[in-house]
C-alpha cells in the first residue's frame, strides 16, 4: 500500500493554560473540552500563582513546557517558532485582564473564562487590545455549545415564536447556603473575597451566565435593569443571591433570578422565552430536551437529534438522539468552534458561519455591563437603572 500524503493535514493547535493547577476545578474541564474533538495539543503552562510549583504541576500533566508565571510565559513563547497558538485563562476572575492583555500582546489569540474582568474599566480597555491587535478572543459561557440553546436561538430567529414578549432566566445552586468559604474550600474561598471574585459574588459568578444565555437565545440586547441583590448567609462578603426585573429592546421584558443559596439545586440553570405565537423552555439538567409549545396546541419537546431537531444543533452534536450529551461536549463545542476561526486565519479564508457563535469580547463587556447595572439599582433601592455607556 502506498503511504498517503499527509503534508496536507491540519496540525492540532498549540494551546497554553494560565491556571488550572492541581485541584482547580475549570481548567481540568478546559482540558477536556480542548481534547474531546482533537483540536488541539496543550503544550504550555503556568498554572498556579507560585512559580516553585509549576514546572513539576506541568509536567504532572504531561505538558511539555511549564513556567513560573504567566508573563514569563507569555514572553517566552513569542519568541519560538513552535509558540502557542491560544492561551486558555482560568485563573479566578481578578486575574484575567493581566494575562489576556499580555497575551494578546505577544501575539495569540485568548480563551477566558467568566466574567471577562472585574472592573467595566477593565472590560473596555480589554475589548480595545482585542481590536487593536486583530487577534481572535472567545468567553466561555459555555452554555452558548449546547445544541438544544443553538437550536433555541435559530427558531426564535426563524421567527417560530412570532414577536419576543418575556424572558425568563435563572441559574439556582446551593453549594454557597452555608459558610463553606470558612471550611478551606478554595473555589467558595475566592469567590466570597472582593478582592478576588470583584464587586459582585453570585451575581458575576451565574448571574452573568444566564444573562448571557438570556441574550444569545433571544438574540435581544438589555437596556435597564431593576435589581436586588442580597448576602443571606451572615459574614459573606459579597452576594449570594440576586434578583432583577430587566427591560430589552423592542419592549421585551424579563426576569432574572440567580442563587447559590436556593436549597435543593444542584446546577438548575432554566430560561423560558415567550412570543405571541409559541413558546420555549430549555434546562440544563435536561438539555438534550427543547420544549417548543405553539400557541393552542400542546407543548411538544424536540429531542436533540430527533425529530425536529435542526443541522444548528446537529453541528453541536457527537452522538445520535437518546445518548445523552452535556457540560463536557458544551464546552469542547466552543473549543471547537474557535478552532475553526483560528485554522480559518491560518489558512486565510473565512470562517464556517456556525464557528462565529461563540461568545466573545463584546459579550464580556455586555457582562460586565450587567454585573455594574444590578449593583447600582441594588444600592439605589431596586430603582431602574440603565446599563452603563461605553465608548465604542
Ligand atoms: N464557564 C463555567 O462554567 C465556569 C465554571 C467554573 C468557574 N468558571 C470560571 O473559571 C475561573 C476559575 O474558576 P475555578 O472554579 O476553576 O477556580 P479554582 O480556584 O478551582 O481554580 C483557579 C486556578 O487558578 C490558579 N491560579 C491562581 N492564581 C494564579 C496565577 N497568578 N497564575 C496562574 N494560576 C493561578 C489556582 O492555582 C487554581 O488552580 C473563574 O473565573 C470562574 O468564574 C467558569
Amino acid at each position: 500500500m502506498v503511504a498517503q500524503n499527509t503534508s496536507q493535514i491540519r496540525r492540532r493547535l498549540r494551546l497554553g493554560m494560565v491556571g488550572g493547577g492541581p485541584g482547580g476545578f475549570i481548567g481540568a474541564v478546559h482540558r477536556i473540552a480542548a481534547r474531546l474533538d482533537d483540536r488541539y495539543e496543550l503544550v504550555a503552562a503556568a498554572l498556579t500563582a507560585d512559580p516553585s510549583r509549576n514546572v513539576s504541576a506541568a509536567a504532572e500533566l504531561h505538558i511539555p513546557r511549564g513556567y513560573g508565571d504567566f508573563a514569563q510565559m507569555a514572553a517566552a513563547e513569542a519568541q519560538r517558532a513552535d509558540r502557542i497558538d491560544a492561551v486558555a485563562i482560568v485563573t479566578p476572575n481578578h486575574l484575567h485582564f493581566a494575562p489576556a492583555k499580555a497575551f494578546l500582546e505577544a501575539g495569540m489569540h485568548v480563551i477566558c473564562d467568566k466574567p471577562v474582568t472585574t472592573t467595566l474599566d477593565d472590560a473596555v480597555e480589554l475589548a480595545k487590545i482585542v481590536q487593536r491587535t486583530g487577534l481572535l478572543f472567545a468567553l466561555t459561557h459555555n452554555y452558548t455549545g449546547y445544541p438544544m440553546v443553538r437550536q433555541a436561538r435559530e427558531m426564535i430567529r426563524d421567527g417560530a415564536l412570532g414577536n419576543l414578549r418575556v424572558i425568563q432566566v435563572e441559574y439556582a445552586q446551593d453549594w454557597l447556603a452555608t459558610p463553606v468559604e470558612n471550611t478551606g474550600q478554595k473555589q467558595a474561598a475566592w469567590r466570597t473575597d472582593p478582592a478576588r471574585s470583584g464587586p459582585a459574588g453570585a451575581l458575576g459568578d451565574i448571574g452573568t451566565h444566564a444573562f448571557n444565555i438570556a441574550a444569545f437565545v433571544s438574540g435581544l440586547a438589555c437596556r435597564e435593569v431593576s435589581a436586588e441583590v442580597t448576602t443571606f448567609v451572615p459574614g459573606r462578603r459579597l452576594d449570594d443571591h440576586v434578583q432583577a426585573s430587566l427591560r430589552y429592546e423592542k419592549n421585551v421584558r424579563g426576569t432574572l433570578w440567580a442563587s447559590q443559596v436556593a436549597t435543593g439545586n444542584d446546577n438548575h440553570l432554566g430560561l423560558r422565552i415567550y412570543g405571541d405565537r409559541a413558546g420555549l423552555a430549555w434546562c440544563q439538567e435536561r438539555a438534550n430536551e427543547l420544549v417548543f409549545a405553539p400557541l393552542g396546541e400542546p407543548p411538544r419537546t424536540i429531542a436533540r437529534n430527533g425529530a425536529g431537531s435542526l443541522p444548528v444543533a446537529a453541528h453541536a452534536s457527537r452522538v445520535p438522539a437518546g445518548h445523552p450529551e452535556g457540560y463536557l461536549e458544551g464546552f469542547a463545542q466552543l473549543y471547537t468552534d474557535f478552532a475553526e476561526q483560528i485554522h480559518a486565519r491560518l489558512e486565510d479564508r473565512p470562517a464556517d458561519p456556525t464557528a462565529l457563535l461563540v461568545p466573545g469580547i463584546a459579550d464580556g463587556v455586555e457582562g460586565v455591563r450587567f454585573i455594574s447595572a444590578v449593583l447600582a439599582s441594588s444600592q439605589n433601592n431596586s430603582a431602574w437603572t440603565a446599563l452603563p455607556a461605553v465608548a465604542s
